[in-house]
């Protein structure tokens, strides 16, 4: 399968202007063909209104504490808090609450504020910034790096400060949405390669260089939905040997994947290898905020003409201080990254001994498929209503009889919970036929 510009798959669902595919009933509203620009919102609100009082009230839910393996939420009903089992955090490592972390924090709130005030390149570049920076160069092993204002900003500005129209774009069928976003708006020709699949990339470089147009390979280093790994020990050698370039979006990967964490170039023996690697501050780090890691000449360029970078207002510095401290302690400290592993093999053996799908997981996103949407909703109603917390995915993210559950796993969850999670979901299973 090679497809230009959209992947099969996804042209079947509808989709908005910018190419992103949604649900039928998300479509009808977002169609709503009233001259009133809001009529949409107000037709999307009653959708809304009505899943909720089915009871599908999953999104926006209030926490009361920081994303830990036992976090509280407010409860809708009693509007009281309660204690849940978390599973819905991408705080990997839990250490957005690591009393050190807070402690850097507050006294970088002392000594800079809470906020930087400017973008980076004028008044918004702090000492901390720089080292940061720094640190995550060598993280990388890149000449040098830089900090986005999040993750999103960094794939949407790098992307597009890279590609022009004429250029060729080619990603992975399950690349992130600000993947997706920066190609459109790069105006780069794109093109989409089956998941992992290396014959089909194969077939598609081979295609597009001919031509004699720049090429720039972009993958997920953890796909966010599937939980799987891109093949980079393959995907390296394929880019050069048809004189691309490679980007790698190591959101995921970023303190969890490879020996030290280092991330998916580590696990898979090729650092210093691609070309631009993107990572975020927000998942395993817990803060906000991206970075891209390449070349010196790549990293001085982006920050003139990465217009997410120039126009956006920086990180604040007490995020910065943050994640310099969760570094260090990732660097000085393996017990989490450890006890993370081991919770997530226990999860992994025993759903998929209770006769689970889940995917090729490699990571520490579980991905529990259930089938239908309604089976989905109705499972992950009584899960929370156990105190059990985890994410919904559903068509058109998956396919529509793919529908899932997202477990994330994160260090320090206690055996005890672990367990009481695992029967609560093998009687779950049994009462929605999915076991
Ligand atoms: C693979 C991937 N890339 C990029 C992002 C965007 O990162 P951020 O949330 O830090 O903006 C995400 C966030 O969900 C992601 O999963």
């Amino acid at each position: 399968m090679i497809s230009k510009s959209k992947s099969v798959k996804k042209a079947q669902s509808p989709q908005s202007p910018a190419g992103q595919p949604m649900s039928e009933s998300w479509a009808k509203c977002y169609q709503n063909p009233s001259a009133d620009l809001l009529a949409k919102a107000h037709e999307f609100a009653r959708y809304l209104q009505a899943e909720r009082e089915g009871g599908h009230d999953f999104f926006n839910r209030e926490f009361l504490s920081p994303n830990r393996p036992r976090s509280v939420m407010r409860d809708r009903v009693t509007g009281q808090p309660r204690d849940v089992i978390m599973l819905g955090s991408n705080s990997y490592l839990g250490l957005t609450a690591d009393p050190r972390v807070i402690e850097a924090s507050v006294a970088a709130a002392r000594k800079y504020g809470f906020g930087m005030g400017s973008v980076s390149l004028y008044a918004g570049t702090s000492d901390l910034h720089v080292e940061l920076e720094h640190r995550l160069a060598k993280w990388y092993r890149c000449e040098s790096a830089v900090i986005f204002p999040s993750g999103y900003a960094a794939n949407v500005g790098t992307i597009s400060a890279l590609l022009r129209p004429g250029d060729v774009v080619v990603n992975d069928l399950f690349n992130h949405a600000s993947i997706n976003d920066g190609c459109r708006l790069s105006g780069a020709r794109t093109y989409t390669y089956g998941h992992r699949n290396m014959r089909n990339l194969s077939r598609v470089l081979k295609t597009v260089t001919a031509e004699g147009a720049s090429t720039l390979v972009i993958t997920d280093g953890v796909f966010s939905m599937e939980g799987d790994v891109a093949p980079l020990d393959e995907i390296v050698p394929l880019v050069r040997q048809y004189g691309a370039r490679l980007m790698l979006d190591d959101a995921h990967a970023l303190g969890v994947i490879g020996p030290n964490g280092r991330g998916t170039a580590e696990l898979c023996g090729v650092e210093g290898q691609v070309d631009i690697t993107m990572g975020t501050l927000s998942k395993c780090l817990g803060g906000i905020g991206g970075c891209v890691a390449g070349c010196a000449d790549l990293i001085d360029y982006l920050k003139f003409f990465g217009r997410s970078y120039f126009f956006s207002a920086s990180v604040p510095a007490p995020i910065v201080a943050g994640a310099l401290t969760v570094l260090d302690i990732i660097e000085q400290e393996p017990e989490h990254r450890e006890s993370l592993w081991r919770c997530t093999r226990y999860m992994v053996e025993s759903l998929k001994a209770m006769g689970y799908d889940i995917t090729n997981t490699q990571s520490a996103i579980i991905p529990v498929v259930i089938g239908d949407e309604n089976s989905l909703q109705a499972m992950l109603g009584e899960l929370l209503e156990a105190g059990i917390f985890m994410n919904f995915v559903s068509f058109p993210a998956v396919p529509k009889t793919r529908c899932r559950l997202r477990m994330s796993m994160m260090a320090g969850h206690q055996q005890s919970d672990l367990d009481y999670v695992l029967e609560t979901m093998r009687k779950l299973g049994k009462k929605y036929g999915v076991i």
